[in-house]
């Protein structure tokens, strides 16, 4: 088990707890001990634990009250009942009221730690989740954001080709926002009730890219322990989007090629032809035709592909959409309770960027602004554009002026923010920053940071 996980004990039987610091801090754990519900509820208020073991008779404020605090305040700590073999029905009803389970004193301490270890478990298991619940819905709920005439006339034509079975080439820079045009093309075909399949053919080497597409059979190749279904299979009656294509290696285009044409296509190793009826669309951020003629992509493929051709301008060439995104940006990523504005001289600053990594850039500018603003309102150096832009495009409202610190003042303030956004959860915080638990720890001893 290790150090990083926090324990607050609570039993109005100082010797008790005593003891059981003792012991907890041997197995590693760091440990609070308090004596009363009251001060329970402060120190929970004030920290983020992991497990609260928990006594339930206690004078002032009882265990069940601390109890009905904590669950209403926090779904993340969990609470592990300390009771008298007498009090058993109680704790009972505190798991109905959310504990997550009890033991009765005297306790075995093996089965105390194990309880422990598996409610911390539980605990990170929830974090898990709800991070990956936020990325669901998050991307449930994606719509194309603009209303330049450049974003508005692509909207028609991905709608009109929506209506259509053609195959759909998605040209723009990176971060203009293809693979969400292609999946906006899928939802609005009439496929929509099918697979969208994404393969990316930058990320795999080529004999990976033809197994993941049209699977295998056993015994094809060393590994093929058993055969394989393609994603092609998986996605018949749906679409494919084949992302980069244009980094596709000139070997593989001709099965490509052929599946294009006829919808047939062999499991690697297998001898019989096999169809799917999918519609492809493909992304890329190189200029095809060129590619032809390098000889790096078929001109035959490429014909195949782009029988509609929508092309995503870059973010600086829609000028009128920046502030839209950003504004909605700043309301899906703002914490609820405090929500973000841009103030006038960041929204010049942000109108004027050229924003080389187009919307995604804008969306990482604005997801880091949130952390860095000390308080509501963003500011110019909250977005910490690179300085050679904010040069070259600084007016009078933007030249606001901005301290030269260190890289690891940045750092801190960084860290800082973050922790306090996140009500000083640890593991989430170094989740969203990307960094291990243990680096976090180490960066907190290193600047000093408190709660
Ligand atoms: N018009 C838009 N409205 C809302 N969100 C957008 C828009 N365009 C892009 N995004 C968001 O920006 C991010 C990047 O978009 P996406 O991944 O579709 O770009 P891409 O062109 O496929 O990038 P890459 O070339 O790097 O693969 C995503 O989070 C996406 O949801
Ligand atoms: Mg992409």
């Amino acid at each position: 088990m290790s150090k990083e996980n926090n324990i607050l004990v609570c039993d109005d039987d100082e010797t008790l707890c005593y003891l059981l610091k003792e012991q907890l801090l041997e197995e590693g754990f760091a440990v609070q001990t308090v004596y009363d519900g009251k001060d329970a509820i402060e120190s929970v208020k004030s920290k983020n634990y992991d497990v609260l073991l928990l006594d339930l008779n206690m004078k002032e404020v009882s265990g069940e009250e601390v109890l009905k605090f904590v669950t209403g305040y926090t779904s993340s700590l969990q609470v592990i009942i300390l009771t008298a073999q007498s009090d058993i029905k109680k704790a009972i009803n505190c798991i109905k009221l959310g504990a997550y389970d009890f033991i009765s004193k005297p306790y075995d301490f093996e089965d105390l730690i194990l309880t422990i270890n598996r409610a911390i478990e539980h605990k990170n298991l929830l974090v898990k989740t709800t991070i990956l619940e936020e990325q669901i819905n998050k991307n449930i709920h994606s719509k194309i954001i603009g209303s330049s005439k450049e974003i508005q006339k692509i909207i028609t034509l991905a709608n009109k080709s929506a209506q259509s079975e053609s195959n759909v080439l998605i040209e723009g820079e990176t971060g203009t926002g293809k693979e969400l045009l292609a999946e906006y093309v899928h939802r609005n075909s009439l496929r929509k009730d099918k697979p969208f399949v994404v393969i990316n053919c930058a990320s795999l080497p080529d004999q990976l890219i033809e197994s993941e597409l049209f699977g295998h059979e056993k015994g094809a190749f060393t590994d093929a322990k058993s055969a394989k279904q393609g994603l092609v299979e998986i996605a018949d009656g749906g679409t494919l989007f084949l992302d980069e294509i244009g980094e596709m290696s000139i070997t593989l285009q001709p099965k490509i090629l052929r599946f294009l044409e006829s919808g047939e296509y062999r499991r690697i190793g297998g001898v019989s032809n096999l169809t799917s009826d999918v519609r492809v669309i493909g992304a890329t951020n190189r200029n095809l035709l060129d590619e032809t003629e390098s000889k790096n992509f078929r001109r035959d493929l490429l014909f195949r592909l782009n029988v509609i051709t929508l092309t995503l301008p870059p973010l600086r060439e829609r000028k009128g959409d920046i502030l839209q995104l950003a504004n909605h940006f700043l309301e899906v990523k703002s914490p609820i309770r405090s929500p973000k504005r841009l103030s006038s001289a960041a929204e010049i600053l942000l109108s004027n960027y050229t924003f080389p990594g187009n919307v995604r850039e804008l969306d990482h500018i604005i997801e880091r602004a949130i952390i860095f603003a000390s308080d509501d309102t963003i500011k110019p150096e909250d977005l910490n554009l690179p300085s050679s832009d904010k040069k070259d495009q600084s007016t009078d409202a933007t030249s606001e002026h901005t301290e030269i610190v260190s890289m690891e003042e940045i750092e801190k303030k960084h860290i800082e923010n973050a922790l306090n956004y996140f009500k000083w959860d640890r593991a989430k915080t170094a989740y969203k920053l990307g960094i291990s638990i243990k680096t976090l720890y180490s960066k907190i001893k290193k600047y000093s940071l408190t709660q």
